[in-house]
């Protein structure tokens, strides 16, 4: 099959997709430190035809994710399509099991077409009032992760006082939400714009919300939370993890949900210095992967659809329009430049 190569950085978000080929983002070096377009490459190809047994799905949105950085260091072959969390439409099926028109989720993500069988493909159930992308942003596994976060490994109870790091992006976000549900005490956040801050208190539920560039982490969590806190859902590691060791009570948990200060870093990993406080207030830190929970899928619509059709809550997300704008959409999450969770969306689409 013959493709054309052009660089990420020769597409800008308006590009336009003919319908006779498809476009896949392909990696074409590993980054040393921050990534940039010439990382990346749109490569245009026919169009995938389904054989039997399977079905030609057109995309809709796409999910670009912090663990891609991670990936791109070496679990993302070079010169080969990116897998990702994505929600496309079956538009030509050789298979019963996928009907044309229905709408699925899948993780051949980073291209507009692709061809899957049915074990690859989960049907998206529709809600009522709730748009197609939440099931990429606080329905998806941004959501299941901030659910799981809360509900399975902090074990949140009424009245806990939580610290969130990241709490401007997707998961942060979604664990403020979830957690102002759950009926948690003082929620506090951390992020690195005074105008997601701002968004965080007026919008998503928080009580505080520093912006960790304007002082040492440490300090700034103490200020903004002097009595201390319960939990901390750690999305960042480094400084942030010592601070909250250092404001954690006894008996406090902490959830490991990720490391993004150092997916782009060349430097060595930041060494806490109060690993004994571990000991001495008997604190509990658990990590966990959102793949190992699909289980709580269900119970994750179950709490949170009911509060997205009653407007309780609302949608935290930034959206790119336009497929050509993945790479950079991707980079600018990594630079921070999301409110909520980071979607791509296909030129057109109003589902
Ligand atoms: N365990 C799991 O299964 C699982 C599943 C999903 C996600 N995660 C992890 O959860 C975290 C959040 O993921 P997400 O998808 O919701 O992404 P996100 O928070 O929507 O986007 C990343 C955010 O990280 C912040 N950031 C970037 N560099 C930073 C740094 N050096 N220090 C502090 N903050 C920095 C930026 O916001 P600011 O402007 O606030 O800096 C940026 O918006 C990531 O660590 C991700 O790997 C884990």
């Amino acid at each position: 099959m013959s493709s054309t190569v052009s660089p990420a950085s020769a597409f800008l978000p308006t590009v336009t997709v003919m319908t006779e080929t498809a476009l896949t983002v392909h990696q074409t070096a590993r980054p040393h430190g921050f990534p940039t377009p010439d990382h990346f490459a749109f490569v245009e190809s026919a169009m995938p035809q389904p054989g039997p047994g399977t079905a030609l799905v057109k995309n809709l949105y796409w999910s670009v994710d912090p663990y891609h950085r991670e990936m791109m260091d070496g679990n993302f072959a070079l010169n080969a399509p990116l897998e990702g969390r994505t929600i496309g439409r079956v538009v030509d099926s050789r298979d019963p099991a996928l009907r044309e028109g229905e709408i699925v989720f899948h993780r051949q993500g980073w291209r507009t077409h692709t061809v899957l069988a049915p074990e690859e493909a989960r049907v998206v159930p529709r809600f009522d009032g709730v748009p197609l992308s939440a099931h990429l942003s606080i329905l998806g596994g941004t959501g299941l992760t901030a659910y799981v976060g809360l509900t399975r490994i902090a074990e949140l109870r009424t009245g806990q006082d939580v610290f969130v790091s990241a709490a401007a992006g997707g998961v942060g976000t979604a664990t403020g939400r979830l957690a102002r549900l759950m009926g948690a005490g003082r929620l506090i956040g951390s992020t690195g714009r005074a105008a997601k801050a701002a968004y965080l208190t007026e919008h998503v539920g928080y009580d505080e919300v520093f912006d960790y560039h304007s002082g040492p982490t440490g300090r700034l969590l103490a200020e903004a939370a002097p009595d201390g806190i319960d939990l901390y859902m750690d999305n960042v590691g480094g400084e942030h993890l010592e601070a909250a060791i250092s404001s954690l009570r006894e008996y406090g948990r902490i959830v490991r949900i990720g490391t993004i200060t150092q997916y782009n870093s060349t430097g060595t990993p930041y060494a806490l210095r109060n690993l004994p406080d571990i000991v001495e207030k008997s604190l509990r830190m658990e990590g966990f992967l959102v793949r190992n929970y699909s289980h709580v899928q269900d119970e994750l619509y179950e709490f949170t659809v009911p509060h997205l059709q009653s407007g309780r809550i609302t949608l935290d997300e930034t959206v790119v329009d336009g497929f050509g704008g993945i790479v950079d959409g991707f980079l600018g999450m990594l630079r921070g430049e999301n409110q909520g969770k980071i979607i791509v969306r296909a030129t057109g689409t109003d589902l």
